[in-house]
């Protein structure tokens, strides 16, 4: 028996989400099986998925570019997944098909693995920088906190303020240009870069110059291709303290494996096996 849990998604093939849930049930003694299941697009998604719900599966990642796919399919969506309008993990609970999002509340987990106090205070003034699935995620993770002084700095200000609207908080969100951002780093506790500005091959490219931050501001990357970016090298040679992305890679699954099972497993050595495999590609 065991549980059994797919990831689709296209394409998925070098996806580490089979290596991080296969640690997580060997970590919690729980038997299981976690496989790919690649829908390519000239493939009938429906199909695909009924076909899968057919089959006893407990529960899935669903990844680029059926995140919002798959809503329809679904018997009804958590708050998190409901504001996002994305689902990047399904359970099947009761008979039911539920979709969640564990984007943003994996990265909360993964800053305060590494800052364990910075969410504490509620005032911490934020700038997430970009605007797409990933800000979204974060934007609406960090709001959920109570943290009040969000803003959003993007190329394109229409997806930006499309973000801005789920704030709860009254304070409100202001919406930068880049080129604002910029001269206004300093004004900033925690920095958040989320776009896919010096993702490899493109390594040596940063979205905006970080010449203002203050020495005592986070500043944290999304891009774990290559793990020190160009923004964190420059951020770090500033004096700033970083955070490195690819943990979220972690702490989402993690949160994913804890809806399904009820277990939160402990990451413990398993940042430092991630950071490995990612170098060795
Ligand atoms: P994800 O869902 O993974 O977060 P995405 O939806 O493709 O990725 O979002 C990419 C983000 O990177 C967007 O904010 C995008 O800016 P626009 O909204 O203006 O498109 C930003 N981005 C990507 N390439 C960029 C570039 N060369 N310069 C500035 N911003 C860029």
């Amino acid at each position: 028996m065991g549980y059994h849990f797919k990831l689709i998604g296209y394409p998925i093939q070098h996806s580490l989400s089979p290596w991080i849930h296969g640690q997580f049930l060997e970590k919690s003694n729980l038997q299981g099986t976690y496989t790919r299941m690649e829908i390519k697009q000239t493939d009938s998604f429906e199909e695909r998925i009924m076909q899968m719900k057919n089959e006893r599966v407990d529960g899935f990642n669903i990844t680029v570019p059926y995140k919002q796919a798959i809503i329809p399919y679904l018997d009804m969506l958590d708050e998190t997944a409901e504001k996002m309008g994305a689902v990047n993990t399904v359970a099947y609970k009761d008979g039911k098909w539920i979709g969640h999002n564990t984007d943003g509340i994996g990265y909360v987990r993964s800053l305060e693995s590494k800052f364990p106090k910075l969410l504490n205070n509620k005032e911490i003034k934020v700038l997430i920088i970009g605007a797409g699935g990933a800000a979204r995620g974060i934007f609406v993770a960090l709001d959920a906190l109570g943290i009040t002084a969000i803003d959003i700095a993007n190329r394109t200000e229409e997806s930006a303020s499309s973000i801005a609207r789920n704030a709860s908080s009254s304070k409100g969100t202001n919406i930068l240009t880049l080129e604002e951002a910029e001269r206004t780093l300093g004004d900033y506790d925690l920095i958040i870069q989320t776009t896919s500005v010096g993702m490899k091959p493109n390594e040596n490219n940063a979205i905006i110059s970080i010449d203002k931050i203050k020495r005592s501001t986070i500043v944290s990357d999304i891009v774990y291709q290559p793990l020190q970016t160009e923004f964190l090298r420059k951020s770090a040679e500033r004096g700033a303290k970083t955070h490195h992305g690819h943990t979220m890679l972690l702490y989402q699954a993690q949160y994913a494996f804890e809806i399904w099972t009820n277990k939160r497993v402990n990451i413990g050595d398993m940042e430092i096996k991630l950071k490995a495999l990612l170098e060795g590609r």
